[in-house]
């Protein structure tokens, strides 16, 4: 058996050694790269007597200590490391080691990915580069040289400023590059190849000028165009809303097909997966234009909250993280519509964060241990982290949340710091004491607000009694209550909001109560008729409601809050569809409500098809104690039918008025229409009937964004088999040659819920257009499937089975990428008997594989632990 070893966070010590500059020399050539390293060391802790410098797959050639060549005996070389005895206050070491980029698939350090080369070192890559103190509280200068062939590598970039270039003999050239502001190595980059670009520049508010240029693959250049809009509007956006600016003389991006996770913030040259990048309106659908503009702007504005300030260790993570996600998702909305933005940011909170935080695997933003850093980027880190900045800006309110993130800019640039410091910024600002609110950081779990209420004609007076419950720990030990910003409102019969007038509580301003106790009684006065309880307004914070007087229609027609309104629709569609899954009929009420809805012709057509969306399988299966996704399609289908057949002509009607096949704009509404029209056919399509087939597979046809061809495609998939057959080959032919488009068609026939599902999975893996060692490639097909939840949780246990093979075959080429698809597994403890008795099986053949990673191994294991 290997050692799986546990890394806790109380056992962090400062480095007794830092890095003040390196100096990197790399030769590229076509089966290896040759890596000179010098280094500039100084002693931290006077004590120390032997320097330890990380370094995993790496040919150790020569090493000098102070120009003295060291033979081996002179330091010992481990299991990740070597050791060299250093008793001096300074040291220059010298090494050249060779490392192996085509074969290394797990795409950490130095890579291929089509034939450009290129580098991943978050968290723990750059040891896969040369012999280094691999952490992020060493901050390091650190200038390049980059030797290649001029033909093959006409592109040669890394960090920083271009500081000379020059032409070499036997046709190869080189670059030289400087940065100049200390970083942790997690940051550095280098990519070579032969790349296309586009370029532009942005002159900053104090009139520096930037050059800006963003790489690709040849023949791609025209889809980086939305790309460097986005990069401009972030550029200009963290200047006018944080004052901060950018820092060098350029800002290069580069697109590469093969990367494991979104993109990667390296100072002044970020890697992107190229999904994120590349876009057009006839490949790319409306969605992947906001996910290119939110993780441009997310990794742009990492420059300040993450690379000048950046995490003392890697528990940490969400110090960088959580914060920057918050700062893009405000982007966002600032440059779409908040309403929309914040409703999509709480759906993926909760149908990705409340999943993993109910289950196994669950972790504080800011966990204590792990295994394997890896599997910490989390939607927890990432996603309840942001909410958990986001808290804080409720309760300082937006002009001091700027002064206390001044504060915390002007007083830890260039530091590697903790999230302690960050809440000390905080504090310093803010109304009320944060120590409660600390709970977040240590704690697991969401909280459930029990909310009822009592109202006294009388006295005018309503009492408002909120418990907060928050289930054990995956350690099983109970938690304390969290204190949290909560914004309420009670709505008179025309949705007019009473003032909210009580002694009781804190109130951080005219809507929020602060809320910091388990038991929390208010009582507000003045309340002159029976109020409408509108609770958790703009989700200010992320817990589960529970409360038996809401009154759905009413909110859904009158709360001025969209958040409210959508949620109201989406909890009476919840328990219309529990309700039908215990054997009643369909709610008429519901119906009625839902019917309100779609002839609102007031509304915003983005906001109505969010509104309008029926709640998925997964919010369905979080709430089953023991999951049954048949129960939940069934329910599912037949409420589609319902108001299908109820609304047939309004249905027919608003899609006939929304489609514009041939405008392929990407402003808001534009946009939403798409979203409306394609939310409605879904609806109509449930009917089977053959006219609705026909008109999806004209929307097929005709459509000329990508939107709506792939949404009539996965329509056709699912509802019209026969017709579907001619769509997928057409769109098979149209886009064989784009690896970001086949994505696309893998996932809709990876996600189908069709017979047959797990086959074609199977045969596709044959197809040329899949690469198993393309994670993207990976995520659409295999990832889809074991997301799929009617093809995974099938009861012949088949799709246990595939995705456990999976999952052991693709560890041993990518750790990373075995990892998460390990997490398909994490309902074990909710499946029934029978389920539970295969899965079981699955889990343990693959925790028993002979060289599993300590990726796979941790998540396998902690599913198992816990039951
Ligand atoms: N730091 C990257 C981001 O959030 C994510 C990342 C982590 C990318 C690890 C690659 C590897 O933007
Ligand atoms: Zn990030």
């Amino acid at each position: 058996m290997q050692e799986h070893k546990t890394i806790y966070f109380k056992e962090y010590t400062p480095s007794p050694y830092t890095i003040e500059t390196c100096s990197l020399e790399f030769i590229i050539e076509e089966s290896s790269t040759r890596v000179e390293n010098i280094m500039e060391i100084k002693r931290c802790d006077p004590h120390a007597k032997e320097l330890r410098l990380d370094g995993e797959m790496l040919d150790l050639e020569l090493l000098w200590v102070d120009d003295i060549l060291y033979s081996e005996d002179m330091y010992t070389k481990e299991e990740g490391a070597i050791r060299i005895p250093l008793d001096s206050d300074t040291a220059r070491i010298r090494i050249i080691n060779r490392i192996y980029p085509d074969e290394n698939t797990a795409l950490e350090g130095l890579y291929r990915s089509g034939g450009i080369w290129c580098t991943q070192n978050e968290p723990e890559g750059f040891r896969r580069i040369t012999y280094f103190i691999d952490r992020p509280d060493v901050m390091t200068r650190f200038t390049t040289k980059i030797i290649a062939s001029k033909e093959r590598c006409p592109v040669l970039l890394s960090n920083g400023n271009l500081r000379g270039t020059a032409t070499l003999e036997n046709g190869k050239h080189m670059t030289l590059w400087e940065d100049p502001i200390p970083k942790p190595c997690y940051l550095f980059a280098l990519v070579a190849g032969d790349l296309g670009s586009i370029t532009d520049t942005f002159t900053t508010m104090s009139g520096k000028q930037v050059d800006l240029a963003i790489y690709c693959d040849r023949g791609n250049e025209n889809k980086c165009h939305h790309a460097m809009r986005s990069l401009k509007k972030s550029m200009e956006w963290d200047e006018y809303t944080y004052g901060r600016e950018y820092d060098l003389e350029v800002y290069n991006i580069v697109a590469v097909d093969s990367f494991n996770m979104g993109a990667m913030e390296n100072k002044g040259l970020n890697i992107f997966n190229s999904h994120y990048v590349l876009a057009d309106e006839e490949t790319a659908t409306d969605s992947d234009f906001l996910g290119i503009e939110s993780v441009i702007a997310h990794e742009y504005f990492h420059n300040w909250t993450g690379n000048r300030i950046t995490c003392r260790n890697w528990f940490e993570l969400t110090l960088k993280e959580g914060l920057t996600v918050f700062r893009d998702q405000c982007f966002s909305a600032d440059m779409n519509s908040p309403l929309t933005q914040r409703l999509d940011d709480v759906r993926s909170l909760r149908e990705r964060q409340y999943v993993e935080d109910a289950g196994p695997t669950a972790h504080p933003i800011k966990p204590d241990h792990y295994m394997e850093i890896n599997n910490f980027y989390t939607a927890t880190v990432y996603e309840k982290g942001a909410e958990v900045i986001r808290m804080m800006h409720t309760v300082l309110g937006t002009e001091r949340f700027r002064r206390a993130m001044d504060l915390y800019f002007d007083t830890f640039d260039g530091d590697a710091v903790g999230t302690e410091d960050f809440l000390w910024a905080m504090q310093s600002e803010s109304p009320v004491d944060l120590t409660p609110f600390k709970r977040w950081y240590s704690q697991e779990r969401t909280p459930t607000l029990r909310i009822s209420s009592e109202y006294s004609s009388d006295s005018a007076e309503l009492v408002l009694r909120i418990v907060q419950s928050i289930p054990r720990n995956t350690k099983n030990q109970e938690q304390l209550p969290y204190a949290l910003p909560f914004n309420i409102a009670l709505l008179s019969e025309n949705g007019e909001a009473f003032d909210l007038i009580t002694s009781d509580i804190i109130l951080l301003n005219t809507k929020t109560l602060w809320i910091t106790e388990e038991v929390t009684e208010v009582k507000f006065s003045a309340i002159s008729s029976v109020p409408k309880l509108s609770l958790n307004r703009h989700f200010s914070a992320p817990v589960i409601i529970e409360c038996d007087e809401i009154d759905y229609p009413f909110l859904m027609a009158h709360d001025r809050d969209g958040f409210v309104r959508f949620e109201a629709a989406n909890r009476f569609a919840i328990e219309t569809l529990e309700a039908m899954m215990e054997g009643s009929e369909v709610n008429e009420r519901y119906i009625e409500s839902y019917g309100a809805l779609l002839r609102d012709s007031t509304m915003d057509p983005m906001f109505k098809s969010q509104v309008l969306e029926l709640p998925s399988i997964t919010t369905m299966m979080q709430r089953q104690e023991t999951i049954d996704v048949s129960a939940i399609v069934k329910a599912q289908e037949r409420l589609k039918q319902v108001l299908a057949k109820c609304y047939y002509d309004e249905l027919q009607e608003s899609i006939c008025a929304l489609y514009a096949p041939s405008n392929t704009d990407i402003d808001g509404l534009s946009i939403g229409k798409r979203a409306l029209k394609n939310r409605l056919l879904g609806i109509l399509v449930s009917l089977g009937n053959e006219s609705i087939s026909h008109l999806a597979q004209a929307h097929y046809h005709e459509a000329l964004s990508m939107s709506e061809r792939l949404a009539a495609l996965d329509l056709l998939e699912n509802y019209a088999p026969e017709l579907a057959v001619s769509a997928l080959n057409d769109f098979y032919i149209r886009y064989s040659d784009q690896t970001l488009v086949m994505n696309k068609y893998f996932s809709v026939l990876a996600s189908s819920r069709r017979g047959g599902t797990l086959e074609r999975v199977i045969s596709l893996q044959e197809d040329p257009a899949y690469d198993v060692k393309v994670p993207n490639l990976v995520r659409s097909l295999i990832g889809s499937f074991a997301r799929n939840p009617v093809a995974f949780y099938n009861e012949s246990g088949d799709g246990f089975r595939f995705v456990a093979d999976q999952v052991i075959l693709i560890d041993a080429l990518n750790p990373q990428i075995a990892s998460g698809l390990a997490g398909a597994f994490k309902n074990y403890g909710r499946l029934s008997t029978f389920q539970k008795a295969q899965m079981g099986g699955e889990l343990e053949r693959i925790k028993n594989h002979p060289n599993l990673s300590n990726n796979v191994y941790e998540i396998v294991s902690k599913i198992l632990e816990a039951h």
